[in-house]
């Protein structure tokens, strides 16, 4: 559903904020300011970092990687000082459906105006969280991670994982959307890996048979800002490059059609004539309520601009740290924790 049609749906009393922001972001968007008269339009937030899954590129799989639901007092805290936000990602290091607490989640965002994505793993999806999902006003759309199109390609990367079960979930939940006037996005998120490459068009046509609306083909794996997991992550990448992305689009562009959308995701894949927007439009929220650059980092430990529960947004978002990032990426002078997502510091 296009979120101009979701704009008649948010409560009088918020539109003149979300309208007058989003005038103001549109006017200056453009223009690579540090200091921003505006505020985010949307937000990445991480309803928990628990999860059932272990996989292998994903940093919530190391041993000591903390387990932490955000509270609704955070989330609500969150969602009044940003009255401006028109839509969420529910998601982030952890399985959303893991936190109890997420309904009550979606029904602060109903009554605020805020329209959701969530992204899951999939295996928590039940007829009751189903119908949950599908009789909320605000989410919008539900991805769900599909890395395999056999039991062991899947498993193998989705460790913990029961590939029949993930799969028997998303045909339910496509068939009661469809019961509902497919009211909610399908989005399949593909994330091409050397053990799953070869299966590309088996998984595509997997995801059109089971009822997904979109796929997206994502196509480089971060490394989450630290050196452990670059070099981890490197050795399972493709190594994209012009030869895989011929051979990448001509598979999805045979399947692609007005029902079934496919694209390659490339944000991450930066240069310095194609800069990262991530600080000018979408931060990420942790579960503690800090704030850290993008879903490349994901974790307050390698940057944090400050928690909302203390310093508050509106001074994290133009906080000195805040200006001195994006004018990093201005002057390409990158972080760190940048520079992997810029191809040159890759080859
Ligand atoms: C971190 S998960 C959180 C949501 C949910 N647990 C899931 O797996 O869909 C969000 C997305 O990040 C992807 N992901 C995991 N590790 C990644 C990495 N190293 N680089 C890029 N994306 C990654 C997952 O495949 C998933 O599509
Ligand atoms: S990618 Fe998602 S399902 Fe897999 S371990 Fe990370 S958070 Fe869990
Ligand atoms: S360039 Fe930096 S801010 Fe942008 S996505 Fe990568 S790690 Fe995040």
């Amino acid at each position: 559903m296009r979120i101009r049609q979701l704009i008649f749906k948010i409560p009088i009393k918020y539109l003149p904020h979300k309208m007058f922001n989003l005038f103001k972001f549109l006017v200056f968007k453009n223009f690579s300011i540090e200091k921003l008269s505006y505020k985010p339009l949307s937000m990445d937030i991480e309803p928990t970092t628990g999860c059932n899954f272990r996989c292998t590129m994903c940093q919530v799989s190391e041993p000591n990687f903390k387990a932490l639901n955000m509270t609704i007092e955070t989330f609500q805290n969150l969602i009044e000082q940003n009255l401006q936000l028109i839509k969420v990602k529910l998601q982030g290091m952890g399985e959303p459906f893991v936190n109890k607490n997420f309904f009550e989640m979606i029904k602060i965002c109903d009554d605020y105006g805020v329209f959701v994505e969530t992204i899951t793993n999939g295996s928590l999806l039940n007829d009751k969280i189903i119908d949950q999902i599908i009789n909320s006003k605000s989410i919008y759309r539900v991805s769900v991670s599909i890395d395999g199109a056999s039991k062991e390609v899947f498993e193998k990367i989705r460790v913990k994982s029961n590939f029949e079960n993930v799969i028997k979930n998303i045909k339910n939940l496509s068939k009661k959307n469809i019961s509902n006037k497919n009211k909610l996005s399908l989005r399949a998120m593909v994330l091409l890996q050397k053990s799953n490459y070869h299966q590309l068009e088996e998984i595509v046509k997997l995801c059109k048979e089971v009822g997904f609306h979109e796929l997206e083909v994502q196509v480089q794996l971060t490394g989450w800002g630290k050196d452990e997991w670059e070099n981890k992550n490197r050795d399972s990448d493709i190594h994209f490059d012009f030869n895989k992305k011929s051979n990448i689009q001509l598979i999805l562009d045979k399947y692609n059609s007005n029902i079934f959308k496919t694209k390659i995701v490339e944000e991450n894949i930066l240069s310095k004539d194609n800069k990262c927007s991530y600080p000018w439009h979408n931060p990420y929220v942790s579960a503690n309520g800090s704030i850290v650059s993008c879903c490349m980092v994901a974790d307050p430990k390698v940057n944090n601009y400050g928690n909302i529960n203390k310093e508050g947004f509106n001074h994290i978002w133009n906080s000195r740290d805040y200006q001195d990032l994006r004018k990093s990426i201005n002057n390409h002078t990158l972080k760190d924790f940048c520079k992997n997502c810029y191809k040159e510091n890759r080859e």
